[in-house]
């Protein structure tokens, strides 16, 4: 990252408006108004071919005229004049280009945007944009947007690939009270994209926090990398994830991963919290920025109404906390500051009759606690109490423990004294909201920040006991044979050299081999329709499975052969597969999709019906570690089936883990080559016994023309 130019495009100490304007109305009028309300310290230039006086300040026909150094020029003339203008910035030694103009890439115009980002790299520059709004810093009281305002104060920074949606959460941050140091609005990212921005704001002493409004991305690997660095927490929503492209994709696994299912794991595993809407993004940006990781599970619930408590109770199972009692030392002392019919388990229900002292003592002890990792605090707006008096009372009790780094949130539910007394709290560092769910969500994402941080690390070690030439070889082999399919053998041959579990299987070509394959293997034997033109080998009537004797494997061979012939006359037949049936396990599915943003991606779920129908799998960027694998294993809804259900004894998950990293390097290694793969199924035994891969499918990366 070169500090020095994007500290001029982000916190410019001097800036020009090229495209300035006297007429109200014009966007260049707009962007000078903005810096002289936002009361920027800085000199402004405003660039008009008239020269003259715009706003009253002196205007320049160009830039090359300005007398001082311009740090940044924000670009507001059609985007046809932006590349000529971008050159004389160039000369001037402007740092960066703050591109508001449309017209370029959004609009199918790529080559006009890549001139200004070549002409921008000749000189040394960074260009944000185009298609922007601008960028807004309360630090730097500095409006070079057209956006009417700055935010409400604060330290978290959003970064938005939507113009608009940023000039309508900087008006909103004033109803809502979530404050904002820096909006920064991205664009087309032709050049400045997330990963720089996240990188930057890093740094920035004004933001504890980032908020993200994310489009798409261009670089899933940097992004994830630079998130994972990151020391503050990034909250992220991203739109547009329905299931793109799914339902072109070749294999099983490519069918089953929608842009959302990866994006959901990319994120997790960059440490990245997500956020399910506007209104999300805004409360977990809140917690994020105002309070330290949710480092534990223990989370305790204060109460003066049982309903919210409940209520509260239902959430914090929902994501993921469900609440333990408390111990008892903490319930002996927490009965102290209620009456006989409070509770003092967890939630803990001070009743209808706490008042402030109440309230301040529970809260102080509570938080005080080691046992206790975070605290939610609930209040109902009663007549017996003032809501400011319960909210100082909270803070007192939080600035009298002297614990630092534990998380507190607090929900008070009633009218405008509560709405006042929220926002009191919220000035003084806690987060406030008026309903129980949403603190409890605030707080799950204080979890979910550390959790994923804790796990961004990944613990991936590159196996050597892998054979890549061998498997190289294979895949040369079928691109030599045409742009075909590559076989069940084919694809099995490749896993085997990356020392996955495959069951022992092999091609014949004729009825007498088949037979002697068989009757050396020992029976019951499977036996499959081997050609590159039939993929779905069931529908051709190309499986035959539990063939218990050279007779029937006789009859098989002829059967399958003929079946295929009427189902595809033209096919390619390279024979059977002739297997040994692997005995009765639990059946799962892994598998890889080549993702345009992320790259390889492995995905996990328990098969058969489980994949068919409930779809319950999970994903996560290539390469991963066993630790990591491990807990893809528990993310699945059947996990208890893993486990072991009904007296079944629990299956060997370690050699599923083992497998599951040995299948990410192989996606990784033959990224170039793979597109898509399945293991399907794979039957996993019980512990110790291990697993065995019954069938295989690599779908190949299109050759390069
Ligand atoms: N250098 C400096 N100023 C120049 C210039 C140059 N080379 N060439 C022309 N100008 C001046 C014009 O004379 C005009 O000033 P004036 O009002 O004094 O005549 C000013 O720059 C603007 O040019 P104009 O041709 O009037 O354009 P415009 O104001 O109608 O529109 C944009 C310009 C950039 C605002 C418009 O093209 C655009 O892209 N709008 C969309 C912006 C947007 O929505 N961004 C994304 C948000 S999400």
């Amino acid at each position: 990252m070169d500090l020095e130019v994007l500290n001029g495009l982000l916190r410019p100490k001097s800036v020009a408006v090229v495209g300035a304007s006297d007429t109200p109305g014009k966007i260049g009028y707009t962007v000078v108004r903005s810096l002289l309300e936002s009361k920027y310290e800085g000199p402004i230039y405003p660039i008009n071919p008239k020269g003259g006086t715009i706003q009253g300040l002196q205007a320049y026909t160009s830039v090359l005229e300005v007398p001082g150094e311009i740090d940044a020029a924000a670009v507001v003339v059609p985007a046809k004049l932006v590349p000529q203008v971008a050159t004389e910035c160039g000369q001037k030694g402007v740092k960066g280009l703050i591109v508001i103009a449309s017209g370029f890439s959004e609009v199918g115009l790529h080559d006009l945007e890549d001139q200004v980002v070549t002409i921008a790299h000749e000189y040394g520059m960074r260009v944000l944009g185009p298609n922007i709004v601008g960028i807004l810093s309360n630090s730097d009281k500095c409006n070079a947007s057209f956006a009417p305002f700055l935010p409400l104060a604060g330290s978290a920074a959003l970064v938005s690939q939507s113009g608009a949606l940023l000039i309508a959460m900087d008006a909103s941050t004033y109803i809502r009270r979530v404050g904002f140091d820096k909006m920064i609005s991205i664009g087309n990212m032709s050049d400045v994209d997330f990963a720089d921005l996240i990188e930057w704001l890093d740094q920035d002493a004004s933001t504890e926090c980032v908020s993200l409004y994310i489009e798409g991305i261009r670089d899933g690997r940097r992004f994830m990398e630079t998130a994972r660095k990151a020391g503050k927490p990034i909250v992220a929503l991203k739109s547009g994830v329905s299931a793109h492209g799914a339902a072109a994709a070749a294999s099983h696994t490519g069918s089953l991963a929608g842009a959302q299912k990866v994006y959901d794991a990319a994120f997790g595993q960059a440490g990245v919290v997500m956020a399910s809407d506007l209104n999300n993004l805004f409360d977990r940006t809140l917690a994020l920025s105002l309070q330290p990781p949710l480092t534990g599970d223990n989370l305790l619930i204060l109460t003066n109404g049982g309903g919210v408590g409940v209520l509260a109770t239902d959430s914090a199972e929902r994501y993921g906390l469900p609440l333990r009692f408390a111990p008892k030392d903490v319930q002996v002392e927490l009965k102290k500051h209620m009456p006989e019919f409070g509770s003092a388990k967890n939630p803990v229900d001070l009743t209808g009759m706490a008042g402030r002292d109440w309230y301040q003592d529970s809260t102080q002890y509570a938080y005080g606690h080691s046992w206790v990792d975070g605290l939610v605090v609930l209040y109902c707006e009663t007549a017996m109490t003032d809501p400011q008096n319960i909210a100082e009372g909270i803070k007192a009790a939080v600035d009298a423990s002297g614990v630092k780094g534990k998380p507190i949130v607090v929900s008070f539910v009633g009218g405008e004294r509560s709405e006042a007394a929220m926002r009191w709290l919220v000035e003084n560092g806690i987060p406030a909201y008026n309903e129980p769910d949403t603190a409890v969500n605030a707080m799950a994402a204080l979890r979910e920040y550390a959790r994923n941080k804790a796990k961004a690390s990944n613990g991936f070690t590159k196996l050597t006991d892998v054979d890549e030439a061998k498997a190289r070889a294979i895949i040369a082999q079928v691109r030599a044979a045409g742009d075909r399919n590559v076989t069940e053998m084919e694809s099995k041959m490749v896993f085997e050299a990356y020392g996955l579990p495959v069951v022992t299987s092999r091609q014949a070509t004729t009825e007498d081999e088949a037979a002697e394959m068989a009757n050396a293997m020992g029976y019951p034997i499977v036996m499959k329709i081997l050609s590159p033109d039939i993929l779905h080998k069931s529908d051709a009537g190309g499986v035959k499975v539990g063939l218990e004797s050279e007779a029937e494997i006789r009859e098989a061979f002829r059967t399958i052969m003929a079946n295929a012939k009427a189902y595809n006359a033209n096919a390619d037949i390279h024979g059977v597969v002739v297997q040994k049936m692997a005995p009765w396990g639990t059946e799962v599915i892994l598998g890889s999709v080549n993702d345009a943003t992320f790259g390889p991606t492995l995905m996990f779920g328990l098969g058969g019906i489980f994949v068919e129908v409930l779809k319950d799998v999970t994903f996560r960027v290539a390469p991963v570690g066993v630790e990591e694998t491990l807990s893809m294993l528990s993310d699945i809804n059947g996990a208890p089936i893993l486990k072991g259900v009904r007296g079944e004894a629990p299956r060997d998950t370690k050699a599923l883990a083992d497998v599951l990293s040995r299948y990410s390097q192989m996606i990784c290694d033959l990224a170039d080559e793979i597109q898509e793969s399945d293991a399907n199924p794979m039957i996993v035994y019980e512990e110790g016994a291990g697993a065995c891969i019954v069938d295989a499918r690599i779908i190949l990366k299109p050759r390069k023309s």
